[in-house]
């Protein structure tokens, strides 16, 4: 568990998820589901029991390359990372991203703090190479993991579909 500070003097908790918060990390993606259409679900199109959440969070406990990271400020969920390493040794070097704030929150700095803490315990993990997809648009997300050291590696046509409209996605990534 890590204390931070973030540049509104504000102090922000960031620790890997435990089972027991099935129920709050739910209740935040379906929050956070509805903020955006930059996300590859949209409004009370989460459906996941909390049993199944649960059994989600054991997963990434027990693994040794892939983890589900909370951002919490004043006990709420701000902010989830989850980085997702393949499980096969020609894999395993190898992980994917995602990543949400809530909006209240944005600009705040704790996308960055997230993406860093993950790269700290990537690294540590031997995982040494980091990849995301992100829509084309969504110019803060890019505009954060470019100063954080991804660069963009291809693109990705239609990759989204939303009430019929077509998104291209950026294809990024690091090596570590
Ligand atoms: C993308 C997201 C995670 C960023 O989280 P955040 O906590 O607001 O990020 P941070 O505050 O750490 O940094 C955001 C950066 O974008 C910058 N920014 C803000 N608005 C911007 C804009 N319109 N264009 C470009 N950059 C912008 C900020 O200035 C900040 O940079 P700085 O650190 O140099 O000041 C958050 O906006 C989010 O969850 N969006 C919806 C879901 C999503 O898009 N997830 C990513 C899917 S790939």
């Amino acid at each position: 568990m890590n204390q931070i500070r973030l540049k509104t003097g504000e102090e922000l908790t960031v620790r890997r998820a435990r089972e027991e918060d099935a129920r709050r990390v739910i209740d935040y993606i379906n929050l956070v589901a509805g903020e955006t259409d930059y996300l590859s679900f949209g409004e009370n199109e989460f459906e996941v029991t909390e049993e199944r959440e649960r059994e989600l969070i054991k997963r990434f406990q027990q693994s040794e390359n892939s983890f589900m990271l909370l951002a919490e400020l004043n006990d709420t969920i701000a902010g989830l990372l989850t980085l997702e390493c393949g499980n096969r040794p020609r894999l395993m070097h190898r992980g994917e991203f995602g990543l949400t704030v809530s909006r209240v929150f944005w600009g705040k700095g704790i996308g960055r703090v997230l993406i860093e803490e993950m790269l700290s315990l990537a690294k540590a993990s031997d995982v040494t190479r980091i990849g995301l997809q992100v829509r084309i648009d969504n110019e803060r997300a890019i505009k954060l993991y470019s100063d954080l050291g991804f660069r963009v590696e291809g693109r990705l046509k239609r990759f989204m579909r939303i009430r019929g409209e077509y998104f291209d996605f950026l294809q990024m990534g690091i090596d570590l």
